[in-house]
């Protein structure tokens, strides 16, 4: 039995965004919940449980830490309530369905009748209805359509999921109930690009298998689409419900799942039904050479392997045709129970064997995968089998791929060689069967990865955390700090609580370092990072003993227009302004003092808010002044005290 995929399924681009933000915010020291299940699929939200992340079924079950709004949406109100109980949100909906929402909320605003065609009972139509101040009118049929009394405007709005058949019958009716009609298309292209995929895989097959939740309108639909153009047609959510009478004298087999189905659960189906279909297998009368088959390895010697394939002979495969680059044993590549499809390449020689191929086979099919793994953005894992002329070749499902040097890492990577031998994972950008042209990237892989940690980083990051981060590179600057995954800049200014000229006085490529989130960007991905703010600022320390009234000693370090800067200690400096350095006039500072200048000054002003001190070279001169006078006054006392006394001293002598 041959299975094939819908090249259209799974996760669409909201629900895989929805679960995404939901896994990065997982966080073992708060409380998360989504509000309501995250999406149709028990397996997901059990997945997302075990990673701490609860569902609650309203607000009031959730007393504090973060509420994740799902795809669907929700209606003003409950933005409301989650501020107004101190609740972070963290909001998954859909771009899409935000689309909707806002539509509704302007053509209310515009004057018109808002009608919202889509199923009343679902989250998005209640949260579309909501923003329109629920005003808007539900129409799911076209009987409802039909029995819309006549209104001058009409505005319509549309699920995201909705069928595209019905809605325009409704649309139809709609237009002949109003004088003017406005129609916002916010029908989601993702729909209507699975229904598609999965109706013209099950007109080909003979049993189409649809994965998705139960309670999933858009899994439900596409099985009802298939079901009018395949006999056989089962919905599913997991493998084990797969049952293997289903698949008795199938030969093709469709695969699609809804939106809400992940490609773990997708995989696992495959395989079970491969493996059912091979159990199923009937005995092959005639075998013709050039046919794919699926086979069962029975036996492995170090150069060849024997497949069951439901022949009357074994087949046999030698080591050369079991895979590229030829393994140094079969065993590397294959072991006993696997399943594998094999070529015939020759039905029955003279020997009475049938010669296989593993390669030849994997050729055909890998094209298959290849195509539909460039379709689907999936990673591939490709192994590097040699180093050539601008870049490296990996083996890929049995083919060769290649690998450019610029997209061998997300830096320029020098010496190739070291991947010799490596299993990476690359995306596949650029694929021609006919040109026997298969390009991948691992640096492609790498942005993604890179993209993901910095969407976990941002989501968690807040200004005046600590964090450790490596330096990574210095500029003039600044230097680079990587705090995990992204990174982050710590300006010149913010690396030292001294003056410094180069980040390297302070800081060296590899250093490990704390540093204090000052400013986050998440729009423009920056982050701005402070190591001095992790230390105690040492001005503190240093001007402890500084008061007002203090004369200082200190030398002039840098001079401006408007005064002259006194290095009073190492780390403290004050400014003298221009108006306090001379009695006489001074037009600019540099006419009477110079750099290295020693000076005296007195302190006039410190300002610990601002870390300033206001010197007074003009009061430190009048209080030197008035010192030596005074010093001249004592002198002078004490001279006339005693000239005085040596001429009078007689009159006051007593007379004993
Ligand atoms: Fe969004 Fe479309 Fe999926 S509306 S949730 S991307 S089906």
């Amino acid at each position: 039995m041959k299975v094939y995929l819908a090249k259209h399924r799974g996760f669409c681009y909201g629900v895989k965004r929805a679960v995404e933000l939901a896994e990065a915010t997982a966080n073992s020291t708060e409380n998360v919940h989504t509000l309501g299940p995250i999406i149709h699929n028990p397996q997901v939200v059990g997945r997302l449980a075990d990673q701490g992340i609860a569902v609650a079924e309203d607000l009031s079950q959730i007393k504090d830490g973060k509420v994740i709004i799902r795809s669907h949406g929700v209606g003003p109100r409950i933005y409301d309530e989650a501020k107004a109980s101190g609740l972070e949100i963290v909001d998954a909906t859909c771009p899409h369905v935000k689309k909707a929402q806002q539509a509704a909320a302007e053509l209310l605003v515009e004057g018109y009748k808002v009608v919202v065609v889509g199923e009343r009972h679902h989250p998005e139509v209640k949260s579309i209805v909501e923003w329109s101040k629920n005003t808007a009118t539900v129409i799911e049929t076209t009987e409802e359509a039909q029995n819309l009394p006549f209104t001058a405007r009409i505005g319509v709005v549309v699920q995201t999921t909705f069928a595209g058949r019905d809605f325009d019958a409704i649309v139809a009716i709609l237009k002949a109930k109003c004088d003017e009609f406005r129609i916002e298309r916010t029908i989601c292209n993702a729909t209507e690009a699975r229904q598609g995929a999965a109706v013209e895989l099950a007109r080909t097959v003979d049993i189409m298998i649809i994965i998705g939740g139960k309670n999933s309108a858009n899994t439900s639909r596409l099985a009802e689409l298939c079901h009018e153009v395949c006999r056989k047609v089962f919905h599913i959510e997991t493998a084990q419900e797969l049952k293997k009478e289903w698949f008795e004298d199938v030969k093709t087999a469709g695969v699609t799942a809804g939106a809400s189905t992940p490609d773990w659960i997708i995989k696992e189906v495959v395989q079970t039904m491969e493996q059912l279909g091979q159990e199923n297998g009937q005995e092959i009368s005639q075998l013709e050479s050039g046919t794919i088959l699926k086979g069962k390895v029975v036996s492995v010697r170090p150069d060849e392997v024997f497949v069951d394939i439901g022949y009357k002979a074994e087949g046999i495969i030698s080591k050369a045709e079991l895979a590229y680059p030829t393994p140094e044993n079969a065993a590397e590549v294959v072991k006993d129970g696997d399943i594998i499809d094999v070529y015939v390449i020759e039905a029955e020689n003279e020997e009475g064997n049938v010669k296989l191929s593993k390669v030849r086979a994997d050729k055909i099919v890998a094209w298959e995968k290849l195509q539909s793994a460039l379709d689907d953005g999936q990673p591939l894992a490709v192994k590097v089998t040699e180093v050539v002329k601008g870049g490296l070749v990996a083996a890929v499902f049995g083919l060769r791929g290649f690998i450019p040097a610029s997209q061998v890492g997300l830096r320029f990577v020098q010496d190739l060689s070291q991947h010799v031998g490596q299993t990476l994972e690359v995306l596949l950008i650029e694929l021609n069967q006919e040109k026997n042209k298969i390009v991948l990237s691992r640096r492609a892989v790498l942005e993604k990865e890179r993209r993901k940690v910095e969407n976990e980083i941002f989501a968690k990051v807040a200004v005046n955390q600590e964090l450790q981060g490596t330096v990574t590179r210095l500029a003039d600057f600044g230097a680079f700090v990587d705090i995990g995954g992204v990174e982050g800049l710590v300006h010149i200014s913010d690396l030292s609580w001294q003056r410094v000229k180069t980040p390297a006085e302070v800081v060296n490529v590899g250093d490990q370092v704390k540093v204090i989130v000052l400013k986050v960007d998440v729009q423009a991905r920056k982050l701005s990072l402070g190591l001095k703010q992790t230390l105690r600022d040492p001005w503190f320390d240093a001007t402890e003993n500084i008061a007002e009234g203090m004369l200082v000693n200190g030398t002039v370090s840098k001079l401006a227009k408007f005064g002259a800067f006194i290095k009073i200690k190492d780390g403290v400096e004050g400014l003298v302004h221009i108006s306090e350095i001379s009695e006489r006039r001074v037009a600019n500072a540099a006419d009477v003092l110079e750099v290295g200048q020693a000076v005296k000054a007195k302190v006039i002003g410190v300002d610990k808010a601002s870390k300033r001190i206001a010197l007074s070279i003009i009061k430190a001169q009048e209080d030197a002044e008035r010192a030596e006078y005074q010093d001249y006054l004592n002198t002078q006392d004490k001279q006339i005290g005693v000239t005085l006394g040596e001429k009078f001293g007689h009159l006051f002598k007593r007379e004993d």
